[in-house]
């Protein structure tokens, strides 16, 4: 056997004691949990499962409550950098083995450098957490820490891309580090998050809840639209982590990465032609236009069970990657609501951060009427997308293929915001208000005047074809250049394609007023 010296031996020796974390039985109970280690989940992220760590030897300095007693080495979380597809990526994996994952002074301070080395190379942070929050033994010092990690992702937000994968609890500010990142996603059944547990909610308000259904990955997936994804167990969720990656470039200076998958980018797509029902009140599946539309396979929807009469996600045009942000009329016929309001400006700024070009497919009526979404402030939200549109400098193409009515039709990357591209199907019907509607308010008289039912239906029915013959056709608003062209459905690929590389090196070249920074309305 080959001399070691002594040095060598004692780094060997402290390298096994750091892997070992919490150790043997804390890692059996972690697994018999169905959840990986640390560091088990960074191989998974990692390319061939190879990865630098540092910070390794971090130790907390605590010594209150037998606090030194309970010292080892990584404090509760392995920091690395690594390559994930061949490019730069900051991996965060807290672990639970120690001291369940909890936040101390040292434990943040690793992430917080972390965070600063993503930055300082324009490589996206990748922060899997499983953790029970803020160090109780540490006091303050833990919120410190918190704060810290905070301020660093807000640094970080819109330079790099940050992800937050949650693999355990989640619980009380930890909830902030994640929310305040691009993207959460949630493992079913193993993760949970919330800002109060269930035995504070039962002793404050008396509520039975279970964490699951307080904060689980279901629940926050749909209900509150916090998570983006769920993921069936922990390695599915390092696979969406890939995935999403896949779609979006290192850093806001960089163009996303072009992945051609082979689809004819002239293919047309004759099902098209008759996908939009005879009856203007008959809904369809608006993801068999984008996925008719998009290269093949490659469209991968975002929040997709939150707020569903919107649908926003990524795709590949031509190998490009791009956002697709679309109405959904299965769900109140495609109408905006908060929610989806909410939904739609988020991604819409999310892709503007990151030069990824944004293809929406409008087909809405308007705003959902009523006092439950005006109480809550639907002007307010609706007022978002309006923002995130006239905001955004990448390129904005529209295809018009139903309902364009009011407001909505300004909001979703109409012309009047900035849109660059806007092309309208011949089905399209772009006006103030639907032709009902309409022709009750502008011939209300001559419709009151008559008073048999029948005469008046008829005459309504008449107003309304006249109404939809002179104003509402696609060839009105083109008239005027609001529409860059009418074209048939089957043949949006084409055009949409062409579009897209002619747009695609656009500078915005509008006046900007010199400000320190706009006011979305939040
Ligand atoms: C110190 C903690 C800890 C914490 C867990 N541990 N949370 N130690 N501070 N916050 C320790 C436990 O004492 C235990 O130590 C080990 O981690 C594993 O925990 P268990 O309870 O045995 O595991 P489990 O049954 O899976 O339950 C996990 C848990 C529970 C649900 C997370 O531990 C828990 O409720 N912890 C407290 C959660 C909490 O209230 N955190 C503060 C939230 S407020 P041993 O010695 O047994 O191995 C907050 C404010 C942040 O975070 C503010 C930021 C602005």
């Amino acid at each position: 056997m080959d001399f070691v010296r002594k040095e060598i031996e004692e780094l060997r020796k402290n390298i096994e004691k750091a892997k070992l974390g919490g150790g043997i039985e804390a890692i059996n109970r972690q697994h018999a949990a169905g959840k990986l280690t640390a560091r088990e989940r960074l191989e998974l992220l990692f390319d061939n499962g190879v990865y630098t760590e540092f910070d390794m030897f971090v130790t907390h300095r605590a010594t209150e409550f037998g606090m030194s007693e309970r010292r080892v080495f990584g404090d509760g979380v392995v920091t690395a950098f690594g390559r994930v597809s061949g490019r730069n990526v900051i991996g965060i994996a807290q672990d639970f083995t120690f001291m369940g994952g909890s936040v101390g002074e040292m434990h943040a301070a690793k992430i917080v450098k972390a965070i600063q080395f993503a930055l300082s190379v324009g490589a996206p942070v990748i922060f899997l957490n499983d953790s029970g929050g803020a160090r109780i033994q540490e006091g303050v010092d833990s919120l410190k820490g918190y704060g810290e990690i905070f301020y660093m992702n807000v640094m970080a937000s819109g330079s790099i891309p940050q992800i937050a994968v949650i693999m355990g609890p989640c619980a009380g500010g930890a909830v902030y580090s994640p929310a305040l990142m691009d993207f959460i996603i949630m493992v079913s059944k193993t993760s949970y998050m919330f800002i109060t547990g269930p035995r504070v909610v039962k002793a404050a308000i008396g509520e039975d809840v279970t964490e699951y259904e307080l904060g689980g990955a279901e629940i926050q997936a749909s209900r509150s639209g916090v998570a983006h994804f769920v993921a069936r167990d922990d390695k599915e969720a390092i696979e969406i982590v890939k995935k999403l990656l896949s779609y979006l470039p290192s850093n806001s200076l960089e163009l996303p990465p072009r992945i051609d998958v082979g689809d004819d980018p002239h293919r047309t797509e004759p099902a098209l032609n008759n996908i939009i029902p005879e009856d203007p009140a008959k809904p369809y599946d608006m993801h068999e236009i984008i996925n008719g539309v998009v290269d093949r396979n490659t469209f991968f929807e975002v929040q997709k069970d939150f707020a569903k009469n919107a649908i926003v996600g990524f795709a590949r045009l031509d190998g490009h990657s791009i956002c697709v942000v679309a109405n959904q009329p299965l769900y109140y016929m495609g109408s905006l609501d908060i929610d989806s309001s909410d939904k739609i400006a988020r991604f819409v700024r999310f892709c503007d951060s990151f030069n990824l070009p944004i293809v929406t497919f409008v087909d809405v009526p308007g705003f959902v009427p009523g006092t439950y979404q005006e109480h809550r402030g639907i002007i307010r939200h609706g007022a978002k997308i309006i923002y995130a549109y006239a905001e955004a400098t990448v390129p904005k193409l529209t295809i018009i293929v139903r309902k364009a009515y009011g407001g909505a039709y300004i909001a979703l990357g109409s012309k009047h915001l900035g849109a660059d591209f806007v092309v309208a199907w011949p089905t399209a019907e772009i006006a103030v208000m639907g032709p009902e509607a309409a022709a009750e308010i502008i011939w209300r008289r001559e419709l009151q005047s008559l008073k048999d039912e029948k005469e008046r239906e008829e005459l309504l029915k008449k107003l309304v074809s006249e109404y939809k013959q002179k104003l509402t056709t696609p060839y009105y608003a083109a008239s005027r250049g609001y529409v860059d062209a009418v074209i048939e459905p089957s043949e949006t690929r084409k055009v949409l394609v062409e579009a897209l590389n002619f747009f695609l090196t656009k500078r915005d070249i509008r006046m900007r007023p010199p400000k320190k920074h706009g006011l979305i309305p939040l």
